[in-house]
C-alpha cells in the first residue's frame, strides 16, 4: 500500500514574494480555483496580517474553495494569529501555519531572542492557533542551519502543545540533498512523539536544489511537500510542484508514496500562474517549459517515432500538453462563451463583466481565427484589469515605424478619467510608445524587464507583454495582451504604472 504524499501549494504566499509578483485578490481565487482542480491538498493562501489586502484575499480564497485546506502564515505573534484564524474561517477545512525562527544566527541577530524564549514563544503560538483550528502546522524558519538538538527540543514541544503538521523548511537553500534527507530521518527517530505528527518539508532553491532536497526528505518519510508552481518564490524561489509530483509519478518504482494530483492539470496551472505573474517560463524548464517534449535531433525524433519510450520518460498528454484544445471562433455565441468560462473555472462577478468579456472575445474572433483556452484565460485577465477603477487607461496609441525613419507614437490615456494626449520619438515602435505615456505620468520608474510571450502559436497569436518597474524600492509586474504587441506593450506599462499608483502597504512575513 502506498502512502499519501501531501502536496502544500505555496504560490499564493511564497511565491508572491517574488519581486513583483503581488496578485490581486481575483488573481489568487482564479490561482486556487485551478490549484483545486489539480487536487492540491493544501494551498498556502496568503500571510493576513501583511496588510487589509492580503487578509482579504485569504478569506476570498478560503470561501471559494471546497475541496483542498485554505491555509493562511502567521509568526509566532498572537495577532498574527487571530488574523490568520479570522481569515480561515469561511474555509469549509482551514490550516494556520506559525513559525519562528530557529537558526543560531536567526535567533541572535534577528529576533535578539534566547533558545528558550523561542521555545516558550513557539509552545504559546501552537496552543494560540489551536484555538482557532486544530488542524495546525508549526515550521522552524531556518531548519536548514539550526542546530539537531535544539530542532528535537523545540520540535517535541509544539506537537506537545497541538501542531499536527512539522515543516522543516531549507530557508536560504543551504542543503545538500543526502545532508537534508538524513536531518528528516534524525528528526523522525529523535523526537519521542514524532509519530503524532506529519513531517513536511519546504526548500529553496538558492544553489539549485530544492527539488532534489525535497525528494531526498520524502525518502526519509517526509509526507508532506511545500512547492510552488513554476518553482516561484523569495529569491531562486521553491521546489517546483510540477518537478516533484511528476518525480514521484514517474518513479513509482522508488518512492513508496504518491500524491493525488490530477497531473493534467499541470500545463495549465503553469500557464495561469505565469500569465497572471508576468514570470515566463523559461523553455527548457522541466515539465512544463515549451521544449519539455519537443525533440530536435534527427535520432532522437527517428527513436520516439519508432517508439515512444526510448527517449521521454513521461507522456505531455499526462501533464496537460494536450489540454490546448480550440474552443471557438467567430461564430461562437454568448453562451457558448459563457459555458467555456464555467469549465474553464473563470467566473465574472457580473452581467456587465461577461458583456465587457465576450465584447472582447469577438473582437479578438474577428482578428484571429482559432480562439484557445489561454486567449480566454487573457483577455479575461485583461478584462479584470480595465473593470478595476484605475489611475491611468489606454485610450488610443498610434504609432508610425518605417525603415530608415525614427519611430513615433502619439498616445491618449485616461489619467483619473481625463484624457491627455502626448507624442515622442524613440528607438523603436515600443520605446516610443513608453516616453509617450511618460510624457503625461513622468513617473521616475525604472524600466527592470520587458518581455514579450505569443499566447498561442502562430503570427496572429495574442502577444502577452510583461513590464517590471521599479521606484523607490518597490517593484511591479504589469501584463497587457493583444494581437498587436505594440498595444500588449502600452497597456502592460499602464497596468505596471496603475499598480505602483495604488498604495500596498504590506510586509514580509520573515523581515
Ligand atoms: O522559507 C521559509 O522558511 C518560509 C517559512 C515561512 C516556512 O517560507
Ligand atoms: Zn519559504
Amino acid at each position: 500500500m502506498k502512502s499519501k504524499l501531501i502536496i502544500f501549494d505555496t504560490t499564493l504566499r511564497d511565491g508572491e514574494q517574488s519581486p513583483g509578483a503581488s496578485m490581486t485578490k481575483e488573481e489568487k481565487v482564479r490561482i486556487a480555483r485551478q490549484l483545486e482542480r489539480m487536487r492540491v491538498d493544501v494551498i498556502e493562501a496568503g500571510f493576513p496580517a501583511a496588510s487589509n489586502g492580503d487578509f482579504e484575499s485569504v478569506k476570498a480564497v478560503a470561501a471559494s474553495i471546497k475541496d483542498s485546506t485554505v491555509c493562511g502564515l502567521a509568526r509566532a505573534l498572537e495577532r498574527d494569529i487571530e488574523r490568520a484564524g479570522e481569515a480561515i474561517k469561511p474555509a469549509v477545512s482551514g490550516r494556520i501555519h506559525t513559525f519562528i525562527a530557529t537558526s543560531p544566527i536567526h535567533m541572535e541577530k534577528k529576533l535578539r531572542m534566547s533558545p528558550d524564549q523561542v521555545v516558550e514563544q513557539a509552545v504559546k503560538a501552537v496552543k494560540w492557533a489551536r484555538k482557532w483550528t486544530d488542524n495546525v502546522e508549526f515550521s522552524p524558519e531556518d531548519a536548514g542551519r539550526s542546530e539537531t538538538d535544539f530542532l528535537c527540543r523545540i520540535l517535541e514541544a509544539v506537537i506537545e502543545a497541538g501542531a499536527t503538521t512539522l515543516n522543516i523548511p531549507d530557508t536560504v537553500g543551504y542543503n545538500l540533498p543526502q545532508q537534508f534527507g538524513s536531518l528528516i530521518a534524525t528528526l523522525r527517530e529523535r523526537i519521542p512523539n514524532s509519530d503524532k505528527a506529519i513531517f513536511s518539508v519546504h526548500c529553496h532553491n538558492d544553489l539549485g536544489l530544492a527539488v532534489a532536497n525535497s525528494l531526498s526528505a520524502v525518502l526519509a518519510g517526509a509526507r508532506q511537500v511545500e512547492c510552488t508552481i513554476n518553482g516561484l518564490g523569495e529569491r531562486a524561489g521553491n521546489a517546483s510542484l510540477e518537478e516533484i509530483v511528476m518525480a514521484v509519478r514517474t518513479r513509482q518504482d522508488i518512492f513508496t508514496c504518491d500524491t493525488g494530483i490530477d497531473t493534467t492539470q499541470i500545463v495549465p496551472a503553469s500557464r495561469l500562474v505565469s500569465g497572471i505573474t508576468g514570470f515566463a517560463v523559461q523553455p527548457n524548464k522541466a515539465i512544463v517549459g515549451a521544449n519539455a517534449f519537443a525533440h530536435e535531433s534527427g535520432i532522437h525524433q527517428d527513436g520516439v517515432l519508432k517508439h515512444r519510450e526510448t527517449y521521454e520518460i513521461m507522456r505531455a498528454e499526462d501533464v496537460g500538453w494536450s489540454a490546448n484544445k480550440m474552443v471557438m471562433g467567430k461564430h461562437s455565441g454568448r453562451n457558448a462563451f459563457r459555458s467555456r468560462l464555467v469549465e474553464l473555472g473563470i467566473e465574472l462577478d457580473s452581467e456587465e463583466a461577461l458583456n465587457a468579456a465576450f465584447a472582447r472575445f469577438k473582437d479578438l474572433a474577428d482578428k484571429k481565427h482559432e480562439i484557445f483556452d489561454e486567449d480566454i484565460h487573457a483577455l479575461v485577465s485583461d478584462e479584470e484589469q480595465a473593470m478595476v477603477k484605475e489611475q491611468f487607461k489606454l485610450v488610443s496609441l498610434r504609432v508610425c515605424s518605417e525603415t530608415g525613419e525614427t519611430p513615433h507614437a502619439q498616445v491618449t490615456i485616461s489619467d483619473g478619467g481625463k484624457e491627455k494626449p502626448a507624442e515622442a520619438d524613440g528607438g523603436g515602435p515600443v520605446d516610443a510608445s513608453f516616453k509617450a505615456i511618460e510624457v503625461i505620468v513622468k513617473s521616475g520608474t525604472e524600466l527592470l524587464l520587458y518581455s514579450v510571450n505569443n499566447i498561442t502559436s502562430g503570427t496572429d497569436a495574442q502577444g502577452e507583454v510583461t513590464v517590471r518597474l521599479s521606484k523607490g524600492g518597490r517593484i511591479v509586474n504589469g501584463q497587457g495582451a493583444d494581437t498587436d504587441i505594440v498595444i500588449a506593450s502600452a497597456k502592460a506599462y499602464l497596468n505596471a504604472l496603475n499598480k505602483l499608483a495604488g498604495k500596498l502597504e504590506r510586509m514580509n512575513p520573515q523581515v
